[in-house]
């Protein structure tokens, strides 16, 4: 596999979570921009303390490690670089058009085919690491009751097999180019409109929750901070930073 210059890559064959490894790894000493992934994961991790399955052998799983110099209120654009990355990835090597759920669902005919979960440590204010992790649903032929109306697979898509190392090399490369782009103003003025082009919620009607905090409007982008703009029937534009945004016909959603 290619990877960007200076990077450190680690495979394994089973781990409980890749992000738990590179935490542990990171706590060991590990440098910036070590890229680890396993063939089975035994205990993923979600989102909101979700479990996230993944069968043996049939999906991506990748943590990224990341020990950045600048301030800890810019980490979480990253989850939208990353986001960003799987699908430019998933489309340079298969040919394959994602789309993407804000924050970071990267979605195939409405359904979840990728997961990020991008965690931080700090250190006296500062940032010690960033773990951002990816799960991608190449090779499953099925899923089961409770997740077959919401997840999806490569296989089950387009009926293709992918080879995973060719698609973690992909993320990888993908990243490392949105990253320094990223770097050149530490937020996403120069992503944006490639990651608007993507967004599965551009123009759509969303539906905001927050706690004490529920309204519908019109996603219509996101700014420069990566928050998601909504505007609502009133016309007021709100700037959607934290908080669960569903999307009217996806998943189960209506
Ligand atoms: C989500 O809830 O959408 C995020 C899912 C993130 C799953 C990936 S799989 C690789 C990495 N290791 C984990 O334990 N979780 C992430």
């Amino acid at each position: 596999m290619q990877l960007p210059a200076g990077w450190t890559a680690y495979h394994y064959e089973v781990l409980d979570s890749t992000n738990e490894q590179a935490k542990r790894l990171a706590k060991e000493g590990a440098a910036d921009a070590t890229l680890l992934w396993t063939d089975v994961q035994t205990n993923g991790k979600g989102r909101r303390g979700r479990v996230w399955e993944t069968s043996a052998g049939e999906a991506v799983c990748m943590s990224l490690l990341l020990r950045p110099e600048f301030s800890p209120q810019w980490a979480s654009m990253l989850t939208l670089v990353m986001g960003l990355s799987v699908v430019q990835a998933l489309e340079k090597e298969f040919a394959v058009k994602t789309q993407i759920k804000w924050p970071n669902d990267v979605v195939l005919n409405q359904k979840k085919l990728s997961g990020i979960l991008t965690e931080m440590e700090l250190c006296e204010n500062e940032i010690d690491y960033i773990v951002i992790g990816v799960g991608i649903n190449t090779n499953q032929t099925g899923f089961a009751q409770e997740l077959k109306d919401k997840a999806t697979s490569l296989c089950l898509e387009l009926g293709i097999c992918v080879e995973q190392e060719r698609l973690i090399g992909a993320v990888a490369e993908c990243f490392w180019n949105n990253y320094q782009i990223f770097l050149e103003t530490l937020d996403l003025r120069n992503i944006k409109d490639a990651y608007e082009a993507v967004m599965v919620n551009q123009n759509q009607p969303v539906r905001v929750l927050q706690p004490g905090n529920i309204y519908e409007g019109v996603a219509i982008g996101i700014n420069a901070m990566g928050e998601l703009l909504v505007e609502r029937e009133d016309g007021v534009c709100e700037q959607v930073y934290a908080g669960e945004v569903s999307v009217r016909g996806l998943y189960s959603y209506v």
